[in-house]
């Protein structure tokens, strides 16, 4: 099977592994999840595979997310982004409880599902429930002509191009662009957002390719990190707000491929329970930049490194307020609250890959998972 192994490498693209391949390519994909849709010039956002449901969605009075793993995670970011920019009251449901709970839906109800396959079967029983209680069913997809697209009633293709590693990197950044995008879309059309905060906003949006490649090319630091950090056997991640769903997503990758156990938390939550974890030997991932919540933040870390935790911060460009707290503190790019799982969480991404390569791991075969979920 040379054949299949050359083509393996070439399609690798010089790359050890998918997951860093797709990990690397987030400033194009994110690029290809806003072309042609995000206009800031004219400061609107154009989404053709909503155009003829948008008055259905415009209206809605409650929008309920439906996904798995990954896209769960960019669900909650993107709970946080429509309710902040659209002001929808929004709901995010693991596909697998929605579709058993006998859910209360009405017809004013859009269901939003996401997943980068478009096949995994709790997710797709998730349309058939919200179809079938006669809501709008509206796919964020990236595998095209998948199942979820065929049977959704309309939809955004994400555009991240082909996700191999089991790991989702590429997707999520993906799902939380055009979650942002609808969110900016709802925002004008419900007239929450001024024109002017549309084009702010879409700037925010068209500058985030050029920030995540800035994050990227900061990868050495985050293999030093990796290298102390790899025989830890328990990792806390933490975050608010925003970055909430992003210290969910950085546990998981963590779990996924490094075999690592790893939760992440809301930070404040941290003070009813985790914070018995805390010593020396378990890393505490903060998430903390200089947002709304970011004082709130500050004292969860001082927190831990009162009790001797070992902190590492990814905060934004040019803080240095936490030098003295944690070991390693990770820049990224300044962008608007809502945006920042954008960018903090490609750190996570990469450090999870990192712990896992040392660890000698199987990087794009992780064992007992698969990429694409198609039975219960
Ligand atoms: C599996 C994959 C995850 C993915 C999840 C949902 O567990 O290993 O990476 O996030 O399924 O998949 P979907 O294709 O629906 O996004």
């Amino acid at each position: 099977h040379a054949l299949e192994w050359d083509l393996e490498e070439i399609e690798k693209g010089g790359y050890e592994h998918f997951m860093l391949k797709e990990i690397m390519e987030q400033p194009h994909s994110v690029a290809d999840a806003m072309r042609g849709r995000v206009h800031p010039q004219e400061g609107q956002i154009r989404l053709g595979g909503l155009q003829k449901v948008l008055p259905q969605l415009v209206e809605a009075e409650r929008i309920v997310i439906c996904a798995c793993g990954t896209s769960w995670h960019a669900g909650l970011a993107g709970e946080y982004l429509i309710e902040a920019l659209a002001r929808v009251p929004v709901e995010v449901e693991y596909a697998s409880e929605f579709r058993y709970r006998n859910p209360v839906l009405t017809e004013r109800d859009v269901v939003i599902v996401i997943s980068q396959s478009g096949e995994t079967a709790d997710t797709l029983a998730a349309v058939r429930q919200a179809q079938g209680a006669g809501c709008l069913a509206v796919g964020l997809v990236n595998a095209v002509g998948s199942t979820i697209a065929r049977e959704t009633d309309a939809g955004v293709y994400l555009h991240a191009g082909p996700e191999i590693g089991v790991a989702s990197t590429k997707a999520f950044t993906a799902q939380v662009a055009v979650l942002a995008q609808i969110a900016l879309l709802l925002g004008a059309e419900r007239g929450v957002l001024s024109q002017d905060e549309v084009r702010r906003h879409a700037e925010a949006l068209a500058a985030i390719p050029a920030q995540i490649q800035t994050v990227l090319d900061g990868e050495e630091q985050i293999r030093r990190m990796a290298r102390d950090y790899r025989y830890a056997s328990n990792f806390l991640y933490l975050g608010r707000g925003a970055n909430f769903p992003v210290a969910l997503e950085g546990a998981l990758k963590l779990k996924e491929i490094s075999y690592i156990h790893a939760e992440g938390y809301p930070a404040a939550e941290m003070k009813h329970g985790p914070i018995a974890l805390i010593d020396q030997f378990m890393p505490v991932v903060f998430i903390a930049t200089r947002d709304a919540t970011y004082e709130k933040v500050v004292s969860n870390i001082e927190e831990v490194a009162a009790r001797g935790g070992t902190v590492i911060a990814i905060t934004d460009e040019g803080n240095r307020d936490l030098d003295a707290l944690a070991e390693y503190v990770v820049e990224v790019p300044k962008t608007i609250d809502a945006l920042e799982p954008l960018l903090t969480v490609i750190p996570l991404q990469l450090l999870s890959y990192h712990i896992a390569v040392m660890r000698g791991a199987d990087v794009d075969q992780p064992r007992n998972l698969a990429k694409s979920v198609t039975v219960e």
